[in-house]
């Protein structure tokens, strides 16, 4: 069975199709368009850019992943849609400008399934994902199946992979937790079963990816900063020279699960102006010796924390996911523990190109419902972006 997925949550947009077959799935087609040199000026994403980047991308991806997939096929007559997608000229006209030629021309694939991210993220970006749904769904008809964002970064470090193109979707030991670190969200997730998500804890004021991207900037370094941080970090410590620097480990130890980490990037804020003052300028060797600082501390912070979340609720399985999932150092940190204290538990994380934003996870999670048998469809009329969509 064929599902297209399609991810526009922030600044990436994303088209992917699978083959879903027993407990497997097959990658037929992974599409990913990057908007990061669009955002980089501003440090950030941009929102209405973001909109406009997706609505421009979108169509373009959609024919790459049809045709990757072998689900290409031109229309024998030239098609004209009456006005079943009247809905796009309002807010849409961008994407309406792309679609409609694209439905003229080509046929309706063997395509089951258009699985679609709902929410949570930046809500203009959002709509474009599910509008381009709706007006698959409404051409084709084919059903829409909504998926929270955050239950595709958990089920992306859930599937096991075989080969490049295939995922197995194996029985996970529960209670299960999920510890879900990205720029938006930074979230400690309890899940009792299959789909049973329940959140037990989270930041309350920056997320972590969005912390290690601002410091980054402190630095004048490139967004995204976390993977910078990240490789100047992994390259201090292989140089194994003590610190100067050592930054404060904010609520370790306030005895709930949430966390925060804007004082952690205040802290490092305060570093760089005593630095200066004492120093002058900050040289390569200072950056990289306060980078290692702030990765050890936000790392302690979410280890800790989350182990503390096993202990109190006997957690068999720890699902790490979204964009800082491929942080190595917490990687490392975490799988030490494991090794250490829990040898029953099963550790997972995503591969690391599979832990920031992309389509194919938005595939696996409605995958995973048509596994369970428990489809959850919506129909497209009043389907919606939800930017605070919670888990
Ligand atoms: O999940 P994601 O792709 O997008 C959101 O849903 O937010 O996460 C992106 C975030 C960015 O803040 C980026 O700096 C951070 O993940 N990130 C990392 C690493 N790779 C990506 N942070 C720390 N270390 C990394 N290796
Ligand atoms: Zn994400």
């Amino acid at each position: 069975m064929n599902i297209l997925a399609i991810e526009t949550s922030c600044d990436e947009t994303g088209v992917a199709i699978i083959d879903v077959r027993d407990s497997t799935t097959i990658v037929r087609a992974n599409t990913l368009a990057s908007q990061i040199e669009i955002h980089a000026p501003y440090g950030g994403v941009f929102p209405a850019l973001a909109k406009r980047a997706h609505a421009e991308k979108i169509t373009t991806l959609l024919i790459q992943a049809l045709s990757d997939a072998e689900l290409l096929e031109p229309q024998e007559e030239m098609h004209t849609l009456t006005n079943e997608l009247a809905f796009l000229s309002e807010k849409e006209s961008v994407l309406q400008e792309h679609l409609l030629p694209f439905f003229s021309y080509y046929k309706k694939p063997d395509i089951a399934y258009i699985a679609v991210t709902v929410g949570p993220g930046l809500e203009p970006a959002l709509w474009v994902g599910v509008n381009t749904a709706r007006a698959l769904s409404i051409v084709w008809d084919i059903p829409i199946i909504p998926i929270n964002h955050m239950e595709g970064h958990i089920i992306a470090a859930a599937v096991e992979k075989i080969d490049e193109q295939t995922y197995k979707h194996k029985p996970l030991a529960f209670p299960a937790l999920s510890l879900l670190v990205s720029g938006g969200h930074t979230e400690l997730v309890h899940i009792e079963h299959d789909g049973q998500y329940k959140k037990i804890g989270q930041t309350r004021d920056d997320a972590v990816g969005e912390a290690f991207d601002k410091v980054a900037r402190m630095f004048g370094l490139a967004y995204p900063g976390g993977p910078i941080i990240s490789k100047l970090a992994r390259e201090w410590r292989e140089r194994s020279v003590p610190n100067i620097f050592e930054l404060p480990r904010p609520m370790m130890y306030s005895g709930d699960f949430d966390f925060s980490f804007s004082g952690i990037k205040t802290a490092t804020l305060y570093a760089i102006c005593d630095y200066k003052e004492q120093h002058g300028d900050m040289n390569e060797e200072a950056i990289a010796m306060l980078a290692t600082a702030f990765e050890d501390a936000v790392v302690d912070v979410l280890v800790h924390k989350t182990y503390k979340a096993i202990d109190a609720h006997g957690i068999e399985t720890v699902i790490v996911g979204g964009g800082v999932a491929g942080n190595t150092h917490l990687q490392e940190v975490f799988t030490k523990k494991a090794i250490k204290s829990y040898p029953n538990l099963n550790l997972l994380f995503p591969e690391p190109w599979l832990a920031t934003d992309n389509a194919l996870m938005i595939a696996l999670a409605a995958a995973n419902q048509v596994l369970s048998e428990h489809i959850k469809t919506a129909p497209s009329e009043t389907l919606r972006a939800d930017g605070n969509l919670s888990i």
